[in-house]
Formats: structure tokens, sequence, C-alpha cells
């Protein structure tokens, strides 16, 4: 008797989820690709990395996956872009003021030194945007002297 009311609970789950899912696929979530207003100008190895692990979330040129068509990862996979593109976004970079770019510099910086860019969410499926120690360094080293924190602490020295 308990089993058999066990199986029939199992069964109208199994049910009611299936139906959430197929009602869920009737709010597709919006996944743009707006025009490139100008893409971030930086040297070419530089470019390439940000290309490579940052350019899905922070910029116009997503490379949308298969499952991001699927309720309810897209409403989270377009989540992210949206989230990541309102912070930063390497297609409309060059309008930033410079007081702005200086100052998300130094995020990217932090970011990237600190690990918590690229999100692990997305390197566990996207192996190919992984960082190296080396392309790591590459990417604080780039952003520091942009953001000129690390060209004030060599004239500090250099000048006293
Ligand atoms: C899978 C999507 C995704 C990828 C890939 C990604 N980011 Fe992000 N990023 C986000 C999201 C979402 C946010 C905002 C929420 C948060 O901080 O978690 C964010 C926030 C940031 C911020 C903070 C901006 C601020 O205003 O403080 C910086 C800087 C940043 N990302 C840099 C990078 C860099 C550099 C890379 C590549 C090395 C990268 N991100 C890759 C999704 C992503």
């Amino acid at each position: 008797m308990t089993k058999e009311l066990l199986k029939k609970i199992l069964k109208w789950t199994v049910i009611g989820l299936f139906v959430l899912f197929v009602v869920a696929q009737f709010f597709p979530a919006a996944r743009t690709n707006p025009e490139i207003v100008r893409d971030i100008d930086a040297p070419e190895d530089v470019k390439s990395i940000l290309r490579r692990a940052c350019y899905d979330c922070h910029s116009h040129e997503t490379a949308w996956p298969w499952y991001s068509r699927v309720a309810p990862i897209s409403w989270w996979v377009v989540d992210h872009v949206e989230h990541g593109r309102g912070d930063l976004n390497f297609s409309d970079w060059p309008l930033l003021d410079f007081e702005e770019q200086e100052h998300m510099l130094e995020e990217i910086e932090h970011e990237v030194a600190d690990r918590e860019m690229p999100l692990t969410s997305y390197t566990l499926i996207h192996r190919s945007a992984r960082l190296s120690d080396d392309d790591r360094q590459k990417l604080v080293e780039w952003a520091e002297a942009g953001s000129g924190s690390g060209s004030d602490d060599h004239s500090d020295s250099d000048s006293h």
C-alpha cells in the first residue's frame, strides 16, 4: 500500500515537472547580440585572451550555446550575460571616459588576480576559456599599466 502510494507520488511528480518544463518553453529569454558600438583597443595577445575568456559575457559578440535556448537554463545564461554586459562591456569600451576606464581596469585586475573571473560555472563547461597563470599575468599587467597603478608606483620610487 505505502509502496503503491509512493509510486503514485513519484509518477505525478515526474508528470508535474515535465508539464512545468514544457510551459517554461513559452517564456524564452531574449538572447541578443546588439550592434558593436566600438570594440576595445588592446594588444593582440591580450585581446585574444579577452575574446576567449570574457567576450561571451562582456561583449556584444556572445556565442550563444544550444542550451541557452532551453528554459530554465536559458534564463540563467541570459541573466549572466545581461549582468556581465551591464557591469563591463568591451563592445562599447571606448565610450567610457578616462576615469571610468581606469576604474574598470582596476576591477579587471582584481577579478582576474583573485580568480573571480571568468566565472567557474562557465569554465567548467567552456574549457577553452580557462586561464593559465601566464594568461592571468598578462591580463593583470595590461590592466595595471592601463589603470596607471603600476606606473605610479614606479615614478614614485624613481623620484624619491
Ligand atoms: C559566464 C559569464 C562571464 C564570463 C565568461 C566573465 N564574466 Fe565577468 N562578470 C560576469 C557577471 C555576471 C558579472 C557581474 C556579477 C558578478 O560580479 O558576479 C561580472 C562582473 C565582472 C567584473 C566586475 C565589474 C564591476 O563593475 O565591478 C569584472 C571586472 C569582470 N567581470 C571581468 C571579467 C573578465 C576580465 C573576464 C575574462 C577574463 C570575465 N569577467 C569573464 C560574468 C562573466
